[in-house]
């Protein structure tokens, strides 16, 4: 999700105005998500990165993650949303970690969108958290780990691996973000900024995406004799 800030800048309004706008259209894409059957979806919210922005950015952030999850909630009940929160959850404010727990807990039964946040999250640090698993389980006497194997460590195990990665703001790179799940997702990218990003943008995103063919390695006369 990215574009806040220059949306903000580009009308003269400080950056903390286009991360609430940007808010805003986090819960459209979460409608328009269930709207078309989705049952996916993960936002990458903040970055491990992001702990390097000035501090007072930060916390703005840290306070609209909490105001966001405080308003939300009952949204997300209503609309059967199943909410986790994957990263560094242990960099986050006590107050914080207790709401993540919360939300989580109570949302756990729903089914109808598994909506993950990612937030104080890399995807370097995600690989090196699994191998750190796999390297204590096999000097306990495991077996040394297949991919599949490796992937259970993954913090998005519970997920299939992305079919469509969408980067909003211009920029075309992956910046850390799911870097083994999305091996072989389909990769858009457009200029429109995060908070202009509306149902229409997705549905230009999604209709992209269904033109895609997924080969994974095979030839496209192969997968035309499998259909
Ligand atoms: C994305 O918008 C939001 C976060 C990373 C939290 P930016 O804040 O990166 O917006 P730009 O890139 O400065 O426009
Ligand atoms: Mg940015």
């Amino acid at each position: 999700m990215d574009g806040n800030g220059r949306w903000a800048k580009a009308r003269h309004l400080p950056r903390v105005a286009g991360h609430s706008r940007g808010v805003e259209t986090v819960r459209t894409i979460i409608e328009a998500s269930i709207a078309n059957g989705i049952e996916y979806l993960s936002l990458f919210a903040f970055s491990s990165e992001n702990w390097r922005r000035p501090a007072d950015e930060v916390s703005v952030l840290m306070r609209l993650f909490v105001s966001s999850l405080q308003k939300e909630i009952e949204a997300l009940m209503r609309n059967g949303v199943r909410l986790r929160v994957v990263g560094q959850i242990h960099s986050f404010e006590p107050s914080l970690r207790d709401l993540i727990a919360q939300a989580q807990e109570r949302s756990a039964h729903n089914t109808r969108l598994h909506l993950t946040i990612c937030a104080s999250y890399g995807g370097r640090w995600d690989i090196v958290q699994a191998a750190q698993h796999l390297a204590a389980e096999f000097a306990a006497g495991g077996t040394l780990p297949d991919e599949a194997n490796f992937a259970r460590h993954l913090s998005m195990s519970f997920a299939p691996d992305p079919d469509l990665l969408i980067r909003t703001g211009g920029e075309r790179r992956i910046s850390n973000f799911l870097i083994w799940q999305l091996a072989y997702a389909e990769l858009f990218f457009t200029d429109v900024l995060w908070p202009d990003f509306q149902g229409e943008q997705f549905a230009a995103a999604l209709k992209w995406y269904a033109q895609r063919e997924r080969r994974f390695g095979r030839t496209s006369e192969q997968l035309q004799r499998i259909e």
